[in-house]
């Protein structure tokens, strides 16, 4: 379809040269000689441009703009004004008109005005589908309590510039977290800037992030921007920030109080407007205790603290997570979505994910690939997967009674325990917090099979 352009202006003169020209230059021309007409009109086709004439009979052009404003959000309008009027085309422009053009027309003028208008409409447009995207791509999928509070808390936390720092196992969705508070920030339209301080090597990190000058270490051959520089305005995510040395951290420091710092073999202050973003799997208070991680860096970061729960803790967003991933990778390798029986469901709900979300991903994108038929079945399922199954799918859950079922519970709880001890009672009674005694007791009475029970005790 044609790029169209509307031009409205009582003078027939005016709307023929304008006409005559636009065409010139492949356009498709609409014309409307009041303002009222090209209201009208517009209801039956929106234009990609719209040339208006300030000085109209009836309506005029300012009252013309707003409502074209409130009614067709995102048509660029420019205005023709004439000599006299000129104050008002200003005035316009604060109203939301594109620009004006001055009468008498330059028919250059008009064109290049025209073409930047639709150029700004198409930037517009892409990023407004580019954004929508990066929402696909990094939606939080699950409805748990846990994960309904910490998108409420993303929400809130989104829009100051506080630092953020997100602790969580492996896999949990940290990431997800640090690129969701980016999104939701006055800071979307900047730089998100990532950065694996486990990945990068000790003696690299420094100019990694702020950058070196040209000569100022062997290799050095030419000046480098940091990955502070590229995140000015925006979003710098140091994930894996436990893993940084000290020395880097006091740096890091520096750059958070200040909001400068000097490139490697350089003595300029560059000052930067990025807000920090951290994650973490480790716990920094216990690497502060152990004397690995400043603690006035860590109070810094900790200004607005986010955890995201294993995913474990969160087992029925498992349901929801299997059909995202599962229409993800079907639409990825353009089959159908394999379907999961309902024993296929609940083997996956009763698996630890010890690699959280990732891991489930990971094997979601398996089974799309090597499904033999349109349904899973726990046949289909790994067995390292159903061997380690909490408790026998769904059994936790049979008995209607609260009493029964936390009796289930309990038994289940101990069997796992136990397990995870390598069946030693002693340290599984002190691992859970109760008294040897009383595990053994517990033990007898739920008749658990326990052969290494007493072996294992004596020794
Ligand atoms: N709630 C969720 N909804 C949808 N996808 C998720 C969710 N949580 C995690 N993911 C996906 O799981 C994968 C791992 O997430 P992410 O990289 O954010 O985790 P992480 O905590 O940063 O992991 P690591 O500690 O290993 O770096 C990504 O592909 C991410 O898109
Ligand atoms: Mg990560």
């Amino acid at each position: 379809m044609k790029t169209t352009v509307m031009v409205v202006d009582d003078e027939k003169d005016i709307r023929e040269s304008l006409t005559g020209v636009l065409k010139d230059e492949g356009y498709e021309v609409m014309v409307a000689a009041s303002a009222e007409e090209a209201i009208k009109k517009l209801d039956s086709r929106l234009p990609d441009v719209i040339l208006l004439d300030i000085w109209l009979p009836g309506m005029d052009g300012t009252e013309a703009l707003k409502e074209i404003h409130a009614k067709h959000q995102g048509v660029p309008v420019i205005m023709i004004s004439g000599h006299a009027n000129i104050e008002t085309a200003v005035r316009t422009t604060k109203l939301g008109a594109y620009d004006f053009i001055e009468k008498p027309l330059s028919l250059d003028k008009v064109v290049i005005t025209v073409e930047h208008a639709i150029e700004q409409k198409r930037l517009l447009e892409e990023n407004r589908q580019l954004k929508q995207k990066a929402w696909a791509k990094y939606s939080i999928i699950g409805n748990s309590a846990v994960i309904e509070a910490l998108k409420s808390d993303i929400e809130r936390a989104a829009p100051s510039n506080s630092w953020v720092l997100i602790t969580g196992e492996n896999g949990t969705g940290k990431e997800l977290v640090a690129r969701n508070i980016h999104l939701l920030s006055n800071r979307s339209g900047k730089a998100f800037i990532e950065v694996n301080c486990a990945a990068i090597p000790e003696e690299l990190i420094e100019s990694e992030l702020f950058g070196h000058e040209k000569g100022a270490f062997t290799g050095a051959h030419q000046r480098k921007a940091g990955k502070f520089d590229m995140a000015d305005k925006g979003t710098i995510f140091l994930d894996e920030i436990g893993d940084m040395s000290l020395k880097t951290q006091a740096k890091i420091l520096r750059v958070l109080q200040e909001k400068s710092f000097e490139r490697v073999g350089g003595n300029e202050i560059i000052t930067v407007d990025a807000r920090v973003i951290a994650a973490t799997n480790k716990d920094l208070k216990e690497e502060v205790r152990k004397g690995a991680f400043r603690e006035d860096l860590f109070y810094r970061l900790n200004v607005i603290p986010f955890h995201v729960p294993p995913l474990r803790e969160r087992r029925e967003d498992i349901p929801l997570l299997l059909s995202h991933f599962l229409k993800e990778f079907a639409a990825e390798s353009a089959r159908e979505a394999p379907i999961l029986s309902r024993e296929a469901i609940e083997v996956l709900c009763g698996y630890r994910w010890p690699g959280n979300v990732r891991e489930l991903r990971n094997l979601v994108e398996r089974l799309v690939i090597m499904a033999r038929s349109n349904t899973v079945t726990p046949e289909d399922i790994p067995t390292y997967i159903k061997g380690s199954q909490t408790a026998a799918p769904g059994s936790l859950f049979t008995s209607s009674l609260l009493k029964e079922a936390r009796r289930d519970f309990e038994r289940e709880f101990i069997v796992r325990k136990l397990k995870e001890a390598g069946g030693n009672i002693a340290r599984t009674a002190e691992a859970i917090g109760i008294e040897r005694s009383h595990l053994y007791r517990k033990i007898k009475s739920y008749g658990i099979e326990h052969e290494e029970a007493t072996e294992h005790d004596n020794a």
